[in-house]
C-alpha cells in the first residue's frame, strides 16, 4: 500500500479547516521537531510527523474579554480528545492504514495531560515525541497558535517533510506493529 502523504492529508478541506484554526505554522514546525526526534529515538517518522502535524486539530479558543482564560481551559478543554477523533476520522477517510491511524490518534490524544484528572500519563515513545515536539514549539501565552506562515512556504515545508520521511523509510526498515521502532539502528 502506498504511503498516505502529508500533502494528501493537508489537501483535504477538513485538515485545512482544523489545522489552520490551530495554527498552520505551529503544526508544521511541531512536525519538523517530531521528524528530528523520531530520527534520534528510532521511532517511525511517518507516524511521528503525521501525529505532530495533526496534534492540535481539536484546538478551541478559551477567551474571555480578549484574554486567554486558563481557568476555563483547565475546567472545560478537551482539545486532545476532539483532535484524536478528528485526526482518526480524517485518516480513515483518506485510506490510511487502520493500524497507523490508531497509533496517530493515540499520539494526538496523549500529547497533553491537561484533560487527565491526576495529570499522570505513561507515554509510548511515539506519544512522547509528539508531546516533546509540541513543547519545543510553544510560546508564552499560547502565541504559537497565531504565528503566521505564507501558504506557498507552508506547502514547500509540507513537501519537504514528505521527502524527508520517504528518504528515511528508504534507508531504514521500521516495524509495523506495536509501537513502531526502527529495526536496525544507524551506524
Ligand atoms: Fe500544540
Amino acid at each position: 500500500m502506498a504511503r498516505l502523504t502529508l500533502a494528501e492529508i493537508y489537501s483535504h478541506p477538513v485538515a485545512q479547516k482544523f489545522v489552520n484554526r490551530a495554527g498552520l505554522a505551529h503544526s508544521i514546525s511541531t512536525a519538523f521537531h517530531a521528524f528530528r526526534l523520531a530520527k534520534e529515538r528510532g521511532v517511525h517518522p511517518d507516524l511521528a510527523v503525521k501525529a505532530a502535524f495533526l496534534h492540535d486539530m481539536g484546538h478551541y479558543q478559551w477567551y474571555n474579554n480578549g484574554e486567554w482564560d486558563y481557568e476555563q481551559y483547565r475546567l472545560h478543554d478537551i482539545h486532545a480528545i476532539k483532535g484524536a477523533e478528528r485526526a482518526h476520522k480524517l485518516l480513515i477517510r483518506l485510506g490510511e492504514d487502520r493500524f497507523k491511524a490508531k497509533q496517530i490518534a493515540l499520539a494526538v490524544l496523549f500529547h497533553t495531560n491537561s484533560f487527565i484528572p491526576d495529570g499522570q500519563v505513561n507515554r509510548t515513545p511515539l506519544q512522547q515525541i509528539v508531546a516533546d515536539a509540541d513543547e519545543a514549539d510553544e510560546e508564552p501565552g499560547g502565541n504559537h497558535h497565531y504565528r503566521k506562515i505564507n501558504i506557498s512556504k507552508a506547502w514547500r515545508k509540507i513537501h519537504e517533510l514528505d521527502k524527508k520521511i520517504e528518504e528515511e523509510l528508504a534507508q531504514f526498515p521500521y516495524e509495523n506493529t506495536g509501537d513502531e521502532q526502527r529495526l536496525k539502528t544507524p551506524d
